[in-house]
């Protein structure tokens, strides 16, 4: 039980104490089957949730009310709820937490309401929740964060929403989504990153939005995808490698409006079976290199000429077994015959002579003999030396500019302007680029930002500053970018914590500190009181020696990453004040004793990453980390004997490897235990010699040891003192290693 859930155990004893409810009455204007544990309140106008519903209701229908907002806890009376409908609502809002206490939900359906932005914590609590329905909203924007606690969701319906664009990682947490339904949105911009993490998306529908291109980047990083639906779409080309999908097995690409499609545009889907093209604007197609499985083209719908230019499509098409559908628009004496009927023979062209004459007579558009080829391009404004196009990309890379050029098209969302010259940034160095999302400034050999710098980057997301001079940060840097949300400063030579020039950021959610030269963590100036809503932040490679009381003090903080730094120590009191933290990385530090509890503030939290090197630590060092934890690693030291591991319930990778273990009674419990789960668990004697490079498993020692657990004796390494430095002997290295 974490302690999330402790605090809303206690927090509806309360509400229990001040409102005691009449149980097993059923709410007058609503219907209720007792046996199915099945409530119904169906179009009565209810303006909240029914406060008599019985608590072992595990059924709720409550479509077609009018229940606005959905407070925090507004389901804290139902807990056992499996299925709630909140269709047709009228709901405009979700409040954080409204669902917290409704960890056994299954499925819940949204649709029909007024939703128009997915908050971070909006779905909080749903731990088992298996499908999600918010169709039919006015979803504009989805919070970074909005679906981490939704681990089991399978199915996601975001459909007839006004989704424009897609932001990196927008559904992170989604730890086994199947089916990610977009369609009917208005997207033409998906970040690189929008479906990263993404692991077991097996099918995804993107159809009747604006893309204008296939995103290419963006669909080789949901790895498992086999079915995708971008039909719908206006795009006109599709180039080279276009669709680089290892398992993509369904492609649906009708009505759109291709013009043209390279004969390597799927050359990076090999296992293509199904390929729906109907309903476009090609006249011709070339045999497709790539998809060796391929069983099914349908060609339905589009302008299809049957003349020689067809024939290489056709005989592949009988050699490969690919069923070709559609039929064919012209000549006139094959116009209307199925592509399948035809005969490569009848594919043929007419002399030089005819088609001349055909070319003074008609428009070109009607003979038909040149397959277009260009790739259709638009000409848009753009600075010199930088290039823009219509997919609201603009870029400058590497090109030797020295200042900042001006004059990007008003619509540029990406702007990259990373490998340049620029050292200094004047305040107002961005005009009219208030559009833009994510800018790049990488490896500019920026020393020195003027504050307003960014002024007027009212949409600016993702900013890019890292491998660059920075020493120092105005408070002002980020002023009139209040919609930073990730920023990255990684490589550079800051030397404090820029906490003042964060005070402007109230959305900022990850920074990246990494490879700068702080050496102290203040408790001025930092998280809470400036970035509230920051959830990770990585200070990987820094040179800290301390972190103060009240430097980490968040609520929300649930990654960081102080790996490769100089502490002595494990903070526990600074990590005390980050209730929340998730992964920690405290790898690579000179951190050599683990005192009692020193993970005890945060082990209800604690579920992910942490890594120490030579460390000793006391037996109660892990004391309060329970089922929690997914993996230890405890691989490559020194190590004769091991902790007490038969609390960590959880553990699902465990590493013992390489330690010179003491195969005596006091390793009994070890060995025991290993018996006991069903993990995988290597782990060899060191000691006695007899027995040294054996399998603990397989070593017969233990047979002769007295059936209760050996208590710990003298040779126990697991310590409750710091060691003695003055016997090496006595110093072993242990590596801890917890991830997901
Ligand atoms: C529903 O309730 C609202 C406010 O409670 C009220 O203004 C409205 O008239 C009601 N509508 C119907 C159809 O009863
Ligand atoms: C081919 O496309 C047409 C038009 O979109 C559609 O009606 C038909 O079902 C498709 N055939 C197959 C086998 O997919
Ligand atoms: C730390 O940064 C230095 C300099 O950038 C680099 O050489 C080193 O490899 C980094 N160490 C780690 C562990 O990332
Ligand atoms: C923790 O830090 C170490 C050393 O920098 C690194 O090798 C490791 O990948 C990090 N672990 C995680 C989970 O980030
Ligand atoms: C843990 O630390 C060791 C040594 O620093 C490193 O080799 C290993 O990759 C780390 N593992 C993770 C995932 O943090
Ligand atoms: C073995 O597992 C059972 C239940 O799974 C548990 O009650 C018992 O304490 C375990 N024994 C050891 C030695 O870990």
């Amino acid at each position: 039980i974490d302690n999330q859930q402790c605090v809303f155990y206690v927090f509806i004893l309360e509400i229990r104490q001040h409102s005691p409810v009449e149980a097993g009455k059923c709410p007058k204007v609503c219907s209720c089957d007792s046996t199915k544990l099945m409530v119904t309140c169906v179009g009565k106008n209810l303006t909240e949730i029914p406060p008599t519903i019985e608590e072992i209701t595990v059924k709720l229908d409550l479509r077609n009310n009018n229940l606005q907002v959905l407070p925090r806890g507004a389901f804290i009376l139902t807990p056992y709820l499996t299925h709630l409908n909140l269709q047709r609502c009228n709901i405009i809002k979700v409040k954080e937490g409204a669902f917290r206490t409704l960890g056994r939900l299954v499925s819940l359906n949204m649709a029909y309401n007024k939703i128009d932005v997915l908050y971070q914590e909006s779905f909080d609590g749903l731990s088992s929740l298996k499908e999600l329905h918010l169709d039919h909203n006015r979803i504009e924007e989805i919070q970074p964060g909005a679906f981490t606690q939704l681990g089991f969701l399978n199915m996601l319906a975001l459909t007839h929403n006004q989704l424009v664009y897609i932001p990196n990682m927008a559904f992170q947490g989604l730890n086994n989504i199947k089916w990610l339904r977009l369609s009917h949105n208005s997207l033409n911009n998906l970040d690189l990153e929008a479906f990263a993490g993404l692991f077991t998306l097996s099918r995804l529908s993107l159809d009747h939005n604006e893309l204008q291109f296939f995103p290419t980047q963006t669909m080789t990083r949901p790895p498992e995808v086999t079915r995708l639906d971008i039909s719908h779409n206006p795009m006109t080309y599709l180039g080279e490698e276009s669709v680089s999908m290892a398992k993509l097995t369904h492609l649906y690409l009708s009505h759109m409006s291709l013009q043209d499609l390279s004969n390597q545009a799927l050359s990076r889907a090999p296992l293509l079976s199904h390929l729906d093209l109907s309903h476009n604007q090609l006249r011709y197609l070339e045999p497709l290199s790539g998809p060796e499985e391929l069983t099914s083209l349908n060609l339905t719908g589009n302008p299809v000429y049957c003349n020689c230019y067809m024939r290489p499509l056709r005989e592949w098409a009988s050699v490969r077994g690919v069923k070709l559908l559609g039929a064919c628009a012209g000549p006139p004496h094959l116009s209307e015959e199925p592509l399948q009927a035809v005969v490569p023979l009848d594919l043929r062209c007419r002399s030089r002579g005819e088609m001349l004459k055909d070319e003074f007579e008609k428009d070109d558009e009607s003979t038909g003999s040149i397959p277009p080829t260009a790739k259709p391009k638009q000409k848009v404004k753009c600075p010199v030396n930088c290039d823009c196009d219509v997919t609201q990309h603009a870029t400058c890379e590497g090109r030797g500019h020295t200042k900042v050029p001006r004059g990007f098209p008003t619509k540029t969302q990406l702007l990259d302007l990373r490998s340049n010259h620029f050292h200094y940034l004047p305040a107002n160095s961005f005009p009219g680029t208030s559009q833009v999302v994510s800018l790049h400034l990488e490896l500019c050999k920026i020393h020195e930002i003027e504050g307003g710098a960014f002024r007027g980057m009212k949409n600016l997301f993702y900013l890019y500053l890292s491998d660059n001079d920075l020493t120092s940060l105005d408070p002002g840097t980020f002023a009139g970018a209040p919609e930073l949300n990730y920023l990255h400063l990684e490589g550079n030579r800051l030397i404090q914590f820029p906490g003042s020039a964060l005070a402007v950021l109230p959305s900022l959610f990850v920074l990246h500190l990494e490879r700068n030269a702080i050496s102290k963590l203040e408790p001025t100036g930092l998280l809470s009181s400036v970035t509230p809503k920051l959830q990770e932040l990585f200070l990987t490679n820094n040179t800290i020696t301390a972190i103060a009381k009240g430097a980490l003090d968040s609520a929300f903080l649930c990654t960081l990453h102080l790996d490769s730094n100089q502490l002595t120590e494990i903070p526990t009191q600074a990590l005390s004040e980050a209730p929340n933290l998730e992964e920690l990385n405290l790898s690579q530090n000179s951190i050599r004793w683990v005192g009692p509890n020193a993970f005890k503030p945060i082990s209800h939290s604690l579920k992910s990453s942490l890594n120490d090197t030579t460390v000793q630590m006391s037996r109660d060092a892990l004391a309060g980390l329970g089922p929690g934890l997914r993996a230890l690693t405890v691989r490559g030291n020194q190590l004769e004997e091991l902790p007490d591991l038969s609390p960590l319930t959880g553990l699902q990778v465990v590493g013992l490897q390489d330690n010179p273990l003491l195969c005596d009674c006091p390793l009994l419990p070890l060995r025991r235990w290993m018996e006991n789960v069903s993990l995988e668990v290597i782990a060899t004697c060191g000691h006695p010699p007899e027995v040294r490079g054996q399998n603990v498993r397989d070593v017969h020692v233990f047979t002769s040891c007295p059936e209760s657990s050996a208590p710990p004796d003298e040779r126990v390494v697991v310590a409750q003192t710091p060691p003695n430095v003055k016997k090496p002997k006595a110093m072993p290295s242990l590596k801890k290693h917890y991830s997901e």
